[in-house]
């Protein structure tokens, strides 16, 4: 069957040809801990099905030593079952931090321990094509270093190059370290993030999360995008 949209069509491709289309020609191998940690670090794009058991499970830890206490304290909750599920989704990428002496070459799919990852979908969000990064875990022997920032810059890149208009995330607001390191690469709260609701009793109910964007269109912002869209159904 053919696919129904753009992004299901960049999303249908192999990961190979994903690679070859929307991945920055960049050298995935570098280092973090000065010059005699010379290019021990390397960066791999996979897909949700390339990615292997015990892979998924070193990424399962990570997001759960750094956020199931978030979940837990939401309205929502933990469900690490609907997590794991949510982790396999057909459309979902990855972005797996590994050294590069415990990769092996031979099986490109392999790299453990995994020391931190991103996932990440194209799709669309209130009728605009984004980018959304669903995680970005890492260990905490290796935050601090631009690695996150690496990570972000990689996805705004696939973004750019799927020609999506926006980078977008949800944030746990008590994550303020996250919410700051968000901030520090230029993300905003988006326009259509929910917006606290006031109840029938006159209290103000707010929600523990929010949704955060950035343009990846120069010259436009955030907000434009909505309104060009509104004006446009209009
Ligand atoms: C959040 C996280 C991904 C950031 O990655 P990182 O590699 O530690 O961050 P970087 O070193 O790339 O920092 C990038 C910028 O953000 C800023 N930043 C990073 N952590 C910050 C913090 N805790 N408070 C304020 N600013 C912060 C840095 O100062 C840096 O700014 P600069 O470029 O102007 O120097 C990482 O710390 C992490 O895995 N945290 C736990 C998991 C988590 O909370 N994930 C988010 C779920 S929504």
């Amino acid at each position: 069957m053919a696919p129904a949209t753009r992004l299901d069509a960049l999303n249908d491709l192999p990961i190979s040809a994903f690679r070859a289309k929307l991945w920055p020609h960049t050298d995935s191998r570098f280092n973090l801990f000065g010059p005699t940690d010379q290019e021990s670090w390397r960066l791999s794009l996979r897909s949700s099905d390339g990615i292997s058991q015990s892979e998924l499970m070193d990424c399962f830890k990570l997001l759960h030593h750094s956020s199931a206490a978030d979940y837990r304290a939401s309205a929502d909750g933990w469900h690490p079952v609907k997590k794991r599920r949510e982790m396999r989704l057909l459309d979902m990428k990855y972005i797996l931090l590994g050294r590069s002496e415990l990769w092996y070459p031979e099986v490109e799919e392999m790299c453990l321990p995994v020391y931190g990852f991103m996932s990440f979908m194209l799709t669309e969000e209130d009728g605009i094509e984004v980018v959304y990064c669903y995680e970005i875990h890492l260990e905490e022997s290796v935050r601090g270093r631009g690695v996150g920032k690496r990570l972000m810059g990689l996805l705004e890149e696939v973004g750019r190059k799927a020609e999506v208009k926006k980078a977008m995330l949800t944030v746990f607001k008590r994550n303020k370290a996250a919410v700051h390191f968000y901030e520090r690469l230029g993300y905003e709260e988006d326009e259509f993030s929910p917006r606290p609701k006031k109840l029938r009793n006159g209290i103000v109910k707010e929600l523990d999360y929010m949704i955060m964007s950035k343009s990846l269109v120069s010259g436009v912002k955030n907000h434009d995008e909505g309104r060009q869209r509104k004006r446009k159904a209009g």
